[in-house]
């Protein structure tokens, strides 16, 4: 019998249907990282060899990076958690802009296809709905290792002058530790002749799983995960195999999803020190961590406000400030919390003040007052963790909310529902373009 559509869903974009009320108990297992897994597959760019990645987590994001790597000649074999990359057959340098388009580390390509040809022409990545995100500071790094870049009608072209093709080690000094930057000249440096050093770099765990992983394959890299990395150039690197390291933010979100419903809770696999500003706020205001085996268990108290300011790591993640402010406003008392990476990543406070949370926004400050109870409501995630927030703030809001934005929320959460239902919650995905 074909379901019956009613006016109302035809509107609807594909939302979650989320039952807020329910406790969560037992085990959530985490993903591959999201952030580490994209990088790590245009690493594979840098050699003939076969780069074999375990633990890449299912998400929309990785399946873009997959057909980026393809129009470029890689060949790609996907199989559940495992890629299978092979770059022998590198015969283009120009990924196109309609699959570059919405995927930011996309741009990441630029490294190692100057690295390894000599060349290469990009879309620009533009901005995106929390900030500009400039690539400048890219570009400069490039630059530096000898490249001639120009930037023309959106698109940066890349090239190294002379008959060698090869970049040239350099001093690098980066305004701002961009995790970006420092990645893409990470893969420009490592097949430079010469010794680089990136100063100000940025230190998140994503840097440090890029520089294993290159190191795996022959390169000679030091320091990554201080401030200071030093590069020592190698004509040539293998291939290797080599496992994603566990997502960070997925393990922060699952923590406040815990938090959130006052529920018990363990969630592994996670590498404690890459989290340890979020511990520290998550004790701060009342919750109880038992650290062990690569496992958190998290019990939470009650809870009160705490304030937070994002910073470059190992300072609080920008990407987990929305859902730590879902939290907090369900917590006692009140809480500041300071955006300082992104000029526009506070859109989740409209949508929480819609259920009903009590949030006074002055430019990138929240002033967060507690309330005992959020109530359901439709709501829209504007971003990936925006969308992450709205599904926190539904977990704990009594009655049913409607949560949209999924196309942006399955960027980076693999089988999020299958996973926390399997904890206790009732989510129920509804795509009504399918109905
Ligand atoms: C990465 C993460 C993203 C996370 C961010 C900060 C990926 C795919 N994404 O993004 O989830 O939120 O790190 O932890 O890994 N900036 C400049 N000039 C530049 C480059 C950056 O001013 O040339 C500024 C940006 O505007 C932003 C800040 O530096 O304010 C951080 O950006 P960056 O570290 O580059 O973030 P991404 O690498 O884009």
């Amino acid at each position: 019998m074909a379901a019956v559509v009613t006016a109302s869903q035809k509107v609807l974009k594909p939302h979650l249907l989320i039952k807020g009320g329910h406790a969560l108990s037992g085990e959530l297992k985490v993903s591959g990282a999201k952030n580490s897994a994209l990088v790590l597959m245009t690493a594979a760019l840098l050699t003939e060899g076969v780069v074999e990645l375990a633990n890449v987590p299912e998400l929309t994001d990785i399946q873009g990076m997959a057909e980026i790597l393809g129009s470029l000649g890689v060949s790609v074999k996907r199989r559940h958690q495992a890629i299978r990359l092979q770059a022998d057959n590198l015969n283009h340098a120009e990924p196109p802009y309609e699959l570059v388009n919405g995927l930011r580390a996309s741009f990441f390509c630029i490294g190692p296809l100057l690295g390894r040809l000599g060349h290469a022409k990009v879309p620009l990545p533009g901005g995106c709905r929390i900030g500009a995100r400039p690539v400048v500071e890219h570009i400069k790094g490039l630059k530096a290792l000898g490249a001639v870049v120009n930037v023309e009608h959106g698109v940066v072209t890349a090239s190294v002058p002379g008959s060698s093709r090869r970049l040239k080690g350099a001093p690098i000094m980066l305004d701002c530790p961009s995790v970006g930057a420092t990645e893409t000249v990470l893969m420009a440096a490592v097949l430079a002749e010469g010794v680089s050093t990136i100063e100000n770099a940025a230190q998140e765990p994503e840097v440090q799983d890029l520089a294993k992983m290159l190191n795996a394959m022959g390169a000679r890299i030091s320091g990554a995960g201080g401030p200071v990395i030093t590069i020592e150039g190698v004509e040539r690197l293998n291939g290797c195999s080599y496992a994603v390291m566990p997502d960070r933010i997925e393990a922060g979100t699952f923590l406040l999803a815990a938090a959130i419903t006052r529920s018990s809770l363990r969630v592994a696999p996670i590498i404690p020190e890459h989290l340890n500003a979020v511990l520290q706020k998550l004790r701060d205001c009342g919750c109880k961590l038992e650290i062990e085996n690569q496992g958190i268990t998290i019990i939470p108290g009650e809870l009160h406000g705490v304030d937070i300011t994002t910073q470059p790591f190992p300072g609080f993640p920008t990407d987990l400030q929305a859902p730590f402010m879902a939290l907090l406003a369900t917590a006692k008392g009140t809480s500041v919390i300071t955006e300082k990476i992104y000029e526009n990543r506070m859109q989740h406070v409209a949508e929480l003040q819609r259920m009903g949370a009590s949030i006074r926004l002055q430019g990138n400050t929240a002033v967060v007052e507690g309330v005992p109870q959020l109530s359901a409501a439709p709501v829209t995630g504007s971003d990936l963790r925006a969308a992450a927030a709205m599904v926190l703030a539904s977990l704990a809001a009594r009655g049913t909310s409607q949560v949209a934005g999924l196309n942006h929320l399955d960027r980076g959460y693999a089988e999020i529902e299958g996973k926390l239902n399997s904890a206790g919650t009732q989510i129920h995905r509804c795509n009504p373009e399918l109905a």
